[in-house]
């Protein structure tokens, strides 16, 4: 995934790259790397192995290199282990051509043997080695400038990439060019910023250019100019990003998961209420309108990781509200499925960043075979916002931790909002219910935030399990949905084993793995099969497990089942995911730093998956 940053102008780079990769950090972090150049003179290239705190302790915090222009990387490695060689900068054996990339070549072994027998020599197992050599070849070759060289070299790379380059002969000049990995430049008093993300230069400027795929830019101090493929310049409009500068902050709490997992209350109710008007769900923004929602005979949802979680609650509550078949896939799955669509079906794309790889490709995939396509998307202007036919944006603002949190919450509010204004259209809830459940999702954000105010039991019982080995995590319906969600909190910010199981489906094998003190969280938020997960909750005990039950306020008594019990407040069985998933976050997060780990960023982990 890795993440880039670029500087020009009339401060010290390196402390603005430092300071602008520890935003960028949650994308990779093996290793990181500099290259800064002062006026005409070589650039200075450092890189380091591991944290970006090595690298800042080995520039004094980038103090110690001078010169105000320049390029850093943070790295999570695909070709090649994480060491110093395959750190980026790479560069040419003469130091003409520097560069950082993020993203993946598909055809590097390729065009390193051509390169090779061209004379290159090869120093790192990376494919950027490759794409560095390639363009100080091209550039070379047709003695061109350095835009023409990015060019010919970007007809020849098969793959993704957002790629920041320095040549020897453009001092005080950074070019950049992409291809399906985020890049934006940003702009502001005669300086120039280059960014996998906003955050990273969210502190210095508002003011971005978003600039296209298989697009080229050339760098100067506060000037942007953008060419196309063929070399020509072409026009770009400023945007200005609304998120606030304090919002990519930590703001006191120790972690940013934690703070996150606060913003809940506020990110889901800015998006409920981003939609509201009137006390009427008003979609136009998104440009669906009654029409569209009429004629939609099937929705597909697609989305990776926790979105596709997302996916597999909105599938109960969008076929039990509007009648219309759902059907959800991750997008690594759905786009080399040759997917069998209907014309009138609805693809809906999750994605809180709006650039996974394998969800940008899905997107494409359904357009290709003339389906419409509605992204619910975090990121303004991000790929997937860009290329959907509509776009829902979850008003999360910047979520910097690994682990997803608010950004979850918030799709969980999109996709209930989407379900509600269907079900009305098609006259599947009459007014009254309509208006009852909009009440019901306006009570939410108050009901998490009594969830967040009673954390200390859970703190203390995450503190006791901080040593087990294996969590399984059962349901059925949409508490399947919140187990899954669950576990994947669980297993990756604490690395201890978990599950997400199908309450009936434990039985058919892995109940064998059940032994004495084993613990089984069942989540029962769900009137008609309480009694159900119930009994398979009791078959675990009996085997030895330790139960934990999750469930709504005054509904049952599974204290005389569970050893130990967490309770949420009532809502509408269709949005108890939103409530339930509250305390399996805070469970997360607290076996996390009970065992000593980095919570914000778990090992092998990036938040941005910009590759396949
Ligand atoms: C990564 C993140 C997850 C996220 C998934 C999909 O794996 O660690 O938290 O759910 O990607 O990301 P997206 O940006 O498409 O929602």
């Amino acid at each position: 995934m890795c993440g880039i940053v670029g500087f020009t102008g009339e401060h010290q780079a390196a402390p603005i790259l430092l300071d602008g990769l520890s935003r960028l950090e949650y994308r990779g972090y093996d290793s990181a790397g500099l290259a800064v150049r002062d006026g005409e003179k070589q650039p200075e290239v450092i890189r380091a192995k591991g944290r970006l705190k090595v690298l800042a302790e080995k520039t004094d915090n980038g103090v110690a290199v001078l010169g105000t222009c320049g390029i850093g990387h943070t790295r999570w490695a695909t070709h090649g282990e994480p060491s110093v060689t395959n750190s980026h900068p790479h560069m040419s054996d003469d130091g003409n051509v520097i560069a950082v990339h993020n993203g993946i070549i598909e055809n590097y072994q390729e065009l390193k043997d051509k390169l090779i027998r061209k004379g290159y020599v090869f120093h790192s197992e990376t494919d950027t080695e490759v794409a560095v050599k390639l363009v100080d070849y091209y550039y070379k070759k047709y003695e061109g400038t350095p835009v023409d060289a990015i060019n010919h070299a970007m007809v020849r790379i098969r793959g993704s990439y957002a790629l920041a380059i320095l040549f020897q002969e453009y001092p005080e000049e950074i070019y950049v060019a992409r291809k399906d990995s985020p890049m934006i430049l940003g702009i502001s008093d005669g300086e120039s910023y280059i960014a996998s993300d906003v955050p990273a230069i969210l502190k210095y400027t508002r003011n971005v250019y978003y600039i296209g795929n298989l697009e080229m830019a050339r760098v100067r101090k506060g000037e942007i100019t953008f060419y196309n493929l063929d070399g020509e310049e072409i026009q770009k409009e400023l945007k200005t990003i609304e998120w606030d500068a304090e919002a990519a902050e930590k703001a006191g709490f120790e972690h940013f998961m934690m703070k996150e997992i606060y913003e809940q209350p506020k990110a889901v109710a800015d998006t409920l209420n981003s939609v509201l008007k009137n006390g009427k769900i008003d979609l136009s923004e998104t440009g669906i309108t009654e029409e569209i929602i009429r004629e939609i005979s099937q929705i597909y949802i697609i989305a990776c990781g926790s979105a596709y979680h997302v996916g597999t609650a909105a599938q109960y509550v969008l076929e039990d509200l509007t009648g219309i078949p759902v059907r959800v896939e991750f997008a690594s799955e759905f786009r080399y499925r040759k997917p069998i669509m209907d014309p009138k079906g609805l693809a809906m794309v999750i994605s809180q960043s709006g650039e996974t790889a394998d969800s940008l490709a899905a997107l494409r995939e359904a357009k290709e075979l003339g389906v419409r396509t509605v992204g619910i998307i975090n990121v303004v202007g991000s790929s997937i916002a860009r290329e959907a036919d509509h776009v829902f944006y979850t008003l999360a603002g910047p979520e910097i931790s690994v682990a997803t949190t608010k950004a979850y919450s918030t799709q969980l509010m999109a996709v209930y909002a989407l379900a509600l204004q269907f079900a009305l259209v098609r006259e599947k809830i009459t007014e009254e219910q309509y208006e009852k459940y909009i009440a019901e999702l306006q009570t939410i954000p108050e009901k998490i935030q009594k969830i967040l105010e009673d954390k200390e039991r859970l703190q203390w019982f995450a503190a006791k399990q901080a040593n087990a080995r294996d969590v399984f995590f059962i349901g059925r319906g949409i508490d399947y949905a919140i187990s899954m969600e669950g576990s994947l909190k669980m297993k990756e910010v604490s690395y201890i084993h978990s599950e997400a199981y199908a309450a009936g489906e434990l039985k058919h094998g892995t109940i064998s793995l059940i032994e004495d003190g084993t613990l089984v969280i069942g989540v029962l938020t769900q009137p008609e099969l309480y009694e159900k997960t119930v009994s398979n909750m009791v078959e675990c005990k009996s085997r030895g497990a330790y139960l934990m039950g999750l469930t709504s306020f005054g509904n049952y008594n599974i204290e005389e089942t569970a050893d130990f019990t967490v309770y949420i407040p009532r809502t509408d069985p269709h949005f108890t995911t939103s409530l339930a998933v509250i305390p399996l976050q805070l469970i997360g997060y607290y076996v996390s730093v009970a065992r000593g780990l980095d919570v914000d960023k778990p090992r092998n982990l990036a938040k941005s998956v910009t590759v396949e």
